[in-house]
Order: structure tokens, then sequence, then C-alpha cells
């Protein structure tokens, strides 16, 4: 997909200004930048949810993504992307397995087909063995990938991790290393919005920092650094 030179703005206050980027459907991207940089605000846009006051988003077959979608290919692109944002939400007083048989029936899958993917997605974020745990039995950590999970039962080509803003201890990063790495390698775009220099640095991926309401450096094997 093509970010192509968008501005994006709540009332009169610009948040990006003329942001241009391209992603391949393989790539693996960090956003980075300090809290308020935009970062929220562009995962908004790229999901149909925060129009951009100025040009659009192109879409892998050219399509516009803000100007003359049907609503059927809407719906297929927004069936191809999913956000697990910073605010999450799990059902707390339900089960690890509910909860993510219950994102897969709000969308009208069949029973055999849940029954057949939420275990497969549990067990790639290690938590099959807590699949009868309550959401307010878990740790911080497990609760994410729960969120993850109810990710990945989607199938999406597109899944973003919207990182939240508090630092995360280093077996826990390795293992959402571990995690991102194998979505990526299972041919989906995987883009995180981090705040975690340990993660960026150690996956040398593409970094995009944010700054002043523009792109201030996109680099290929890229480390955090902000001025
Ligand atoms: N709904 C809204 N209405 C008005 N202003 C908003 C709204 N949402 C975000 N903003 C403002 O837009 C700017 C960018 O916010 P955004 O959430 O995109 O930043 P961020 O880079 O994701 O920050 P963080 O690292 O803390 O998640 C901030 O100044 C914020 O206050
Ligand atoms: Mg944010």
């Amino acid at each position: 997909m093509k970010i192509d030179n968008i501005t994006l703005t709540f009332w009169n206050k610009t948040v990006l200004k003329d942001v241009d980027i391209e992603i391949k459907k393989w790539e693996f991207v960090f956003f980075i930048g300090y809290s308020g940089s935009g970062k929220t605000s562009l995962i908004r846009a790229l999901i149909w949810d925060f129009r951009p006051m100025r040009w659009d988003i192109i879409l892998d077959n050219n399509q516009s993504l803000y100007k003359g979608m049907t609503e059927d290919s809407l719906l297929n692109y927004r069936r191809s992307i999913w956000v697990i944002f910073q605010d999450y939400k799990l059902l707390e007083s339900k089960k690890v397995y509910e909860n993510v048989a219950f994102a897969m029936e709000v969308c009208g899958y069949s029973d055999a087909i849940i029954r057949k993917k939420v275990p497969e997605a549990l067990e790639k974020v290690w938590l099959l063995i807590k699949k009868d745990k309550f959401i307010y039995e878990l740790s911080w950590w497990e609760k994410q990938r729960v969120a993850i999970a109810r990710a990945l039962v989607h199938d999406p080509q597109i899944i973003i991790w919207d990182e939240p803003t508090w630092n995360l201890d280093p077996e826990t990063a390795k293992e959402i290393m571990d995690i991102f790495l194998d979505i990526n390698s299972d041919g989906k775009t995987v883009i995180m919005a981090s705040h975690d220099s340990n993660i960026v640095n150690k996956l040398k991926k593409r970094v995009i920092a944010f700054q002043n309401k523009i792109v201030v450096s996109d680099t290929e094997n890229g480390h955090y650094h902000i001025h």
C-alpha cells in the first residue's frame, strides 16, 4: 500500500503533514516517535477510521481507500487488515477461548471453523494451555497475547500492533519479537508502533520515525533513534 502524501488533522490541529510511505506486502515496519507524534492517528487512517484532510491511501490494486471504494471492496479491505490497539478490549469475565471465539462469532464464521481456528491461534501465542482461564486471571502480557490470537483467527494480510507505552521486560520483549517474526515469515505485513528501543534495535527492520508532524527518517535495518 502507498500512504500518498497524506495530511491528518483534528479540527484545526495538524497531526501529520504530507506523509509519504510505501509499504510492501512482505515488510516488517516499525513506527517510532514520541507520544503524540501521530502513530495511532496514522494507523487509524490505514483502517478507514480517520479520513485524511488531503490526499489518500492507495491500496495494492491501485484503488484509493477514501475515494470511490464500493461497499464490498471496503469490507474486503477491512477484513485484510487488523489492528491490536493500545486499549484492546477483552471480555474480562469470559474465558480465553471464549474471547477469541467471540471475535469470530460476531463476524459470522461457522462453528466448525471456529473450533478449528481458535486452538490454532492460541497455540501460536502459547496460550492453548490457558484456554480455560478467565481474562482477569491473566498477566498483562498474556492478555496481550489473547488480543493477538483474536487478530490471527481472521488471517489478515496486514497485522498492526499499536504497542502500549510502558517498558517491557526483556523476556516479554523477546517473546513479542518471536511472535511477530513468525507472523511476518508466514507472509503477513507487520507494522508495529513501538516505544521499545530494545525490540527495534534487535530486529533491524525498517524503521520510520515521526516527529514535528513529518517523517524525519525512514531506514532499512534501522535502529531506535529520535532527536
Ligand atoms: N480524537 C482526537 N481528537 C483530537 N485530538 C486528538 C485525538 N486523538 C489524538 N489527538 C491528538 O493527535 C496527536 C497525535 O496523537 P496520536 O495518538 O496519534 O499519537 P501517538 O504517536 O500514537 O502517541 P502514543 O505514543 O502516546 O501512542 C496528539 O497531539 C493527540 O493529542
Ligand atoms: Mg498511540
